[in-house]
């Protein structure tokens, strides 16, 4: 038994691992791990209070997968709920899809009878986001935005490379060996409104399967989907790689992305024996693991592996 976590995860990676102690399944313990995280106010790239889109709207993604089963769930641009894990949950267990987006997962959401109590993001937030917008724009375009048809320009000079990763990754196995993987996020700060991040695309951000193990990443999300690097990791141990060896090649794929916007990756994995790892494209990146028998969570460095880093605004 063990869970294997991005470092914000510190605060929900005892509630995890308390589910598994007490007989629980990888699944609840999952949930239980990730929630803590998503209802923490000072983690800005998850759940409640995470850095909204360029409107100002929150728009959360999320998803959890059994690797038993090989079942998902996942949920994106939901902004009427702090624990989209849940709500990823819920797709999984009641719904034939795998991913709700925007309005209908909100929808869900209130089908479910998930109350969400008080605003998404703190008048702080709101605060953070005021004033990013107007060091580009004056505040004739900042009261224009909702009406506005040229975001997409106004994204590409708000939008920071160093706000591109965040979120929250979550791996449990439990006793009888079941490996679920769950990730959570707010996404990039300042988003163009609808923008999808890897989190709840299957494959990219998240990947879990028994036989193998299981892998989930943070960072900048279209470098996950365009590479598929859970999958790619997952795939690379179905292969006959080893966990490490896995990891890198999943690391060294992203080398062959082309294109102007390339910035950080960063993944947890573990093989089907409960073996761990860690990656990053960044100095000074760790994560964190924890056993029924450790009274508390390890945090150790992640393995760096060099990966091209472009950010060309033309
Ligand atoms: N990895 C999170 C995101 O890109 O939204």
């Amino acid at each position: 038994m063990i869970v294997v976590a991005s470092s914000n995860g510190s605060v929900g990676i005892q509630a995890a691992v308390d589910v598994l102690k007490n007989g629980g399944s990888a699944i609840d313990a999952v949930e239980a791990g990730i929630r803590p995280v998503e209802a923490n106010p000072e983690d800005k790239s998850v759940g409640y209070n995470g850095y909204p889109n360029l409107l100002g709207e929150p728009e959360l993604d999320a998803s959890i997968m059994n690797g038993r089963t090989l079942e998902t769930g996942a949920v994106a641009a939901l902004s009427n709920y702090t624990y989209p894990i849940s709500v990823a949950r819920r797709v999984m267990e009641t719904l034939p899809h795998v991913l709700l987006v925007g309005d209908g997962a909100n929808r869900f959401t209130t089908e479910m009878g998930f109350e969400q109590e008080g605003s998404m993001v703190s008048d702080e937030m709101e605060a953070i986001w005021e004033t990013r917008l107007k060091k580009e724009m004056s505040n004739e375009v900042f009261d224009s935005l909702p009406d506005r048809n040229d975001l997409h320009e106004w994204v590409r000079l708000t939008t920071d490379p160093r706000r591109t990763y965040g979120t929250t990754n979550l791996i449990a196995m439990d006793k009888n060996g079941n490996i679920c993987s769950g990730v959570s996020t707010s996404g990039w700060a300042w988003k163009f409104p609808g923008r999808v991040g890897d989190s709840p695309i299957i494959g990219a951000g998240n990947y879990a399967d028994n036989r193998y193990g299981a892998a989930t990443c943070t960072g900048m999300g279209e470098m996950a989907i365009r590479a598929s690097t859970a999958h790619s990791i997952v795939f690379y141990m179905k292969m006959g790689y080893d966990l490490q060896k896995a990891c890198r090649e999943a690391m060294l794929d992203l080398n062959d992305l082309g294109g102007k916007y390339l910035s950080v990756m960063n993944f947890v994995a573990i093989d089907k024996d409960g073996n761990h790892a860690g990656y990053s494209t960044q100095e000074g990146r760790t994560y964190i693991y924890q056993t029924p028998d450790m009274a508390h969570f390890e945090e150790v460095s992640r393995t760096i592996v060099d990966v091209n880093q472009t950010w060309k605004l033309d």
